[in-house]
């Protein structure tokens, strides 16, 4: 039965009841998004969203019907609840065996598939587009899905130790050119009109995987984390060009949610780096020269015994983990350290960096896997203003994140990033295997304070350490 809206369009009661669907899927969406925004009701916000997602796939199986009225065949049925039972069952257990250090190169992989599919869908469609609107979003779509499938893998491949960073000077060149020429054959095609299709429009599939693979080689692997953000927003993007070659609101405004959260964490990984876009993706960071560096200085070791008593005679003690953190698998010693100085009429708090790691939230999650109660830690711009009473700041593998040259010298390539002020607790001491640099490979003149005491050795063991001395106290 046909019904009609005011304006004489006729329309279905399924086609009504799947645009319902589609509404209540997008609310889904944005109330995972807002319990996704902290990490206690993460969990919660992750089976929102994929409850919105199964509520579009299952109502989009049943109700959809193509623009003659018919309705998805039992063959084309079966073969699309085959391929989601498969992609659900590889997706379980590929998220349930991945290391919690590996989880960047799962997003990166994930982010893959999303910009893959949205191209293939474009390059499918592109024959049969109709308006010279939907020609734009579907050379759009193809463009950006493209690169950022290739784009990802490169990443997963740098995550992963499997792709080392390329960088030459030259490539800055052939990437600009590249570009031209994609967004050139882009122009071109979506100049021809919506009723000629062209077989050029391989071409531009083939160029955007290869600038997808070019224009993430150069960057320097630790900015990976920014990249894959970025790829992400894309994806998002892709997603949504590919909504709109349907006229899907469901995909739409997922597509939307995801490019602009994705887009907002890679300006807020930026800030929090003190760096801008530009100089992530053609910057090469590291290594710059440092006032610190020519300032001087000694190093004062501290031993485990010692270590132990000043911190199991403190009022107040404040870790700031970073990335040897992550490396040293340190989080469970840590939390049994913490418990045990609790013990003793210590305070325990976290002081966490936003960057601090290699990926958004890093600490938040190695921390919370150890059962870390989330109100011990503080955030950098909550922590710093008590710094100054805190007898001891304990610094577990993290550099760049609590280097004071970011404050005090102009010439640092890290000058301007917000630090956790370690430098302004009575004492520090900081555990690192030796006199390696941070991420960002300048010197750090935190570690030749006086008040400043090195721990060397692999944080997790220099932790168990310290525990086995207090126990014996
Ligand atoms: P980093 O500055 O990278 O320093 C980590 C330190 O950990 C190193 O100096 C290393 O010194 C030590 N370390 C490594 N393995 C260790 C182990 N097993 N035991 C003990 N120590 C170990 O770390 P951070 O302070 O966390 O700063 C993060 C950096 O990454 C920032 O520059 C940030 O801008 C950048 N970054 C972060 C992100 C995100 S989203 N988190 C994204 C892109 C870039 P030794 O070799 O001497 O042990």
């Amino acid at each position: 039965m046909l019904y009609q809206t005011l304006n004489g369009e006729t329309f279905t009661l399924s086609a009504a009841i799947l645009e319902l669907t589609y509404l209540i899927a997008a609310i889904f969406f944005v109330v995972g998004l807002k319990f996704l925004s902290h990490p206690e009701t993460a969990k919660k916000g992750n089976l929102w969203a994929a409850s919105g997602m199964i509520l579009a796939m299952v109502t989009t199986l049943f109700l959809h019907e193509s623009g003659e009225g018919e309705k998805i065949t039992l063959t084309n049925g079966i073969i699309v609840v085959l391929t989601i039972l498969i992609a659900a069952v590889v997706g379980w257990v590929v998220a349930r065996k991945v290391k919690m250090t590996a989880m960047p190169q799962l997003v990166s992989l994930f982010n893959a598939t999303g910009g893959i599919a949205s191209a293939l869908v474009a390059l499918m469609e592109y024959p049969a587009v109709s308006t010279a609107g939907i020609l734009i979003v579907t050379l759009l779509g193809l463009t950006i899905g493209s690169i950022s499938f290739s784009g990802s893998l490169i990443a997963y491949g740098k995550l992963d130790g499997k792709v080392g960073d390329i960088f030459s000077p030259v490539m800055k060149y052939v990437n600009i050119i590249l570009l031209v020429v994609v967004l050139g054959l882009l122009v071109y095609l979506a100049s021809m009109g919506s009723d000629t299709a062209s077989a050029l429009i391989y071409g531009l599939f083939v160029i955007s995987l290869v600038y997808g693979v070019l224009f993430v080689m150069p960057i320097g692997g630790a900015d990976m984390p920014v990249v894959i953000s970025l790829l992400n927003s894309f994806t998002g993007i892709a997603a949504a060009m590919a909504g709109f070659i349907y006229g899907n609101q469901a995909m739409i405004l997922g597509g939307i949610f995801v490019g602009a959260a994705g887009s907002i964490l890679t300006v807020l990984m930026c800030k929090a780096m003190n760096r801008s876009l530009i100089n992530v993706i053609i910057g090469a960071f590291g290594g710059g020269a440092s006032a610190a560096q020519s300032e001087g200085g000694t190093i004062k070791e501290i031993s485990v015994s010692d270590a132990a008593i000043l911190m199991n005679y403190s009022q107040r003690v404040v870790i700031t983990p970073g990335y040897g953190l992550a490396v040293a698998k340190a989080q469970h010693a840590v939390r049994e350290l913490d418990q045990m100085l609790e013990g003793n009429g210590v305070e325990v708090k976290y002081a966490i960096h936003p960057v601090a790691g290699r990926m958004p939230g890093h600490m938040n999650v190695l921390l919370a896997e150890a059962e870390v109660p989330y109100d011990k830690l503080l955030k950098m711009e909550d922590v710093n203003p008590q710094l100054p009473n805190t007898d001891v700041v304990l610094v577990i593998g993290a550099n760049d994140t609590v280097n004071p040259a970011a404050k005090e010298d102009p010439g640092s390539p890290i000058y301007g990033m917000p630090i956790v002020e370690a430098n302004e607790a009575k004492n520090v001491i900081v555990m690192k295997r030796g006199m390696g640099k941070g991420y960002s490979g300048i010197e750090n003149q935190l570690f030749l304070q006086d008040k400043t005491r090195m721990l060397f050795g692999n944080a997790k063991d220099s932790v168990q350490k310290i525990l086995e001395e207090i126990k014996n106290m």
